[in-house]
């Protein structure tokens, strides 16, 4: 499945053990002069060439409107990594492998001087041909760019000499179902699905890859990970941050289309799914899909009951004061974009009849963090009902995702002293206690994947679509409401009514730590 070429970087211990040198390739990004490419894929990239494992026959060509020389593109991206802590002279040596050319994207000449570049630099660099080209611009311009790209017969592979051309893109993909299918037609003309990279970046954090090593690498959980055991699941992405500078896209996309399509639906199926016969990338991407199909869709006529969205008002963080969104630069006046979504999903299976999965999302939440809480059935008689007052807390197992990754396991324990004292305690794992080093960053891990050929990161045709069948209805059911999303404050868990999906249930969202209490 993979085109690895060494296995020369092993070091026990090491985290990238298996990790080895990446066959030679060119990499040609369109927005290089994007805010995703300063901020993400360079350092990416760059800490992939530290560790050795770009081989030499590799080089960057960014690609962009803005009229730039090689030199002055490589300005660009030496002031974007200059928070790097890393050796300067290592860094001037990636930079030389960087080079830029401009244009318009619809114009047919940039494409010939694409081509005409590429091929100076594959005679420079041994890449036998081989090329990813990376999207990275407004996702209306991915149809004309792979168009031209086809064109100029810079998407053609040789199976037998061993050069592929890859095309990884960005998210959004599409705006609703229609979009991503007329996208999927478009983008078909002139490729296949083995060149396709759907890139979701949650899936490239070490953390959400863990769910499967977790689920399917340990005999203990796999067999109570189901509906005779499982209360119900928690899934949270909550942020700190407003829409910053990113009001342009987010008036266009809401929290639904932003976090809720992609992210949280990959979560969910991470976590639901049933085991792959392997880890081969359409193994497991078909066991997602499964479960994705198997999601009930949101009753239209009592939409409330499952899915809620807010819109963060003025608040406070640390007692300063933060703007709402419709105050934010770049909004409508009265916008009715939602910042917070929180969804009560039902899977329709064996294995989930009956278990609700609770998922909230939200920008200028008290507190970032996002983890997976599996909350387990109380115990089914407590012996010691006589002793003690209230009910045994069930058992909580947290997939924590981010900032402090890890896993965490509350259990109940005797206190010593009284004979009948109990008291909630946690055993936990947190992966900086055993990989000082760090995690790698996610954009890392795909941009590896991809290289090698590996699309089990990314995602498919099919999970797009369903996903967006699902949410589709919902979007549109809220664009016919004439009242906007409730707000809350910012710095507070969401809208109260947000809180009432489980509440109807009996059931509460996780207190997290560092919550703001006042709403
Ligand atoms: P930017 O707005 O920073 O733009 C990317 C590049 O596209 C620009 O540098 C610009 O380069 C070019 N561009 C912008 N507008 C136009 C236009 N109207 N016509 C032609 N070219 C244009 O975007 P980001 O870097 O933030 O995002 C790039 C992609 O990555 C998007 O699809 C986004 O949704 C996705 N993404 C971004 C994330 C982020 O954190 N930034 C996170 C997740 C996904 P030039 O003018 O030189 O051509
Ligand atoms: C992006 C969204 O995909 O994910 C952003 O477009 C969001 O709106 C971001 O802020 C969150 O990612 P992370 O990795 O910071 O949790």
């Amino acid at each position: 499945m993979t085109d690895l070429i060494s296995h020369a970087h092993v070091t026990r211990g090491d985290y990238f053990c298996v990790e080895s040198q990446l066959s030679p390739c060119g990499l040609v990004i369109f927005g290089a002069s994007g805010d995703l490419t300063q901020r993400k894929l360079i350092p990416a990239l760059l800490s992939i060439y530290q560790r050795g494992q770009l081989s030499e026959g590799f080089f960057i060509l960014g690609c962009g409107r803005s009229q730039l020389t090689d030199q002055a593109f490589r300005a660009t991206l030496a002031s974007a990594l200059k928070e790097e802590d890393k050796p300067r002279p290592m860094i001037d040596l990636f930079l030389k492998r960087c080079y830029y050319i401009s244009g318009s994207y619809d114009d047919l000449e940039l494409y010939k001087k694409l081509s005409h570049k590429l091929k100076e630099l594959e005679g420079k660099y041994p890449t036998h041909g081989r090329k990813v080209f990376y999207l990275s611009t407004p996702p209306s311009l991915f149809p004309v760019i792979v168009e031209r790209l086809g064109a100029e017969d810079m998407t053609s592979e040789d199976r037998e000499k061993d050069r592929w051309v890859r095309v990884i893109v960005e998210k959004p993909f599409g705006h609703d179902l229609k979009s991503a299918v007329d996208l999927d037609n478009q983008l078909y003309k002139v490729l296949n699905e083995n060149q396709l990279y759907r890139i979701d970046h949650y899936l490239g954090k070490e953390t959400v890859q863990n769910i499967l090593m977790f689920r399917f690498a340990n005999a203990v959980f796999e067999p109570i990970w189901n509906r005779r055991y499982v209360d119900h699941v928690q899934i949270t992405v909550a942020e700190t941050l407003g829409v910053e500078h990113r009001a342009g896209y987010f008036e266009q996309a809401g929290q639904l289309r932003d976090m809720f399509q992609n992210h949280m639906m990959q979560m969910l199926a991470l976590v639901a799914m049933e085991p792959p016969s392997s880890f081969d990338a359409d193994r497991v991407r078909d066991e997602k899909l499964k479960l994705l199909r198997s999601i009930r869709p949101f009753a239209l006529d009592d939409l409330e009951r499952y899915i809620v969205r807010g819109q963060y008002g003025p608040g406070y963080f640390n007692d300063i004061p933060v703007k709402g969104y419709l105050e934010e630069e770049g909004v409508a006046k009265g916008s009715k974009v939602e910042t917070y979504v929180g969804a009560k999903v039902l899977l329709d299976n064996w294995r989930w009849q009956g278990v609700p999965f609770y998922l909230r999302a939200g920008k200028r939440l008290p507190r970032r963090i996002s983890e997976i809480a599996i909350t387990f059935k109380s115990v089914p008689h407590s012996l010691f009902g006589n002793a003690l007052s209230e009910q045994l807390p069930a058992n909580v197992l947290v997939l924590n995702i981010q900032p402090e990754e890890g896993v965490s396991l509350t259990f109940q324990a005797k206190q010593p002293g009284p004979k009948v004292n109990m008291v909630p305690l946690t055993l936990d794992f947190h992966y900086r206690d055993v990989y000082s080093h760090g995690l790698p960053e996610a954009y890392e891990r795909l941009l590896m994947d991809c290289i090698a050929g590996d699309q089990t990161l990314f995602i498919r045709h099919d999970e797009v679509t369903v996903a967006w069948g699902l949410l589709t209805p919902v979007l549109e059911a809220w664009a016919t409401k004439k009242k906007g999303p409730y707000i809350y404050k910012s710095g507070t868990w969401g809208p109260l009514e947000a809180d009432q999906l489980l509440e109807r249930d009996k059931r509460k969202w996780r207190l997290l730590e560092g919550a703001i209490l006042p709403r």
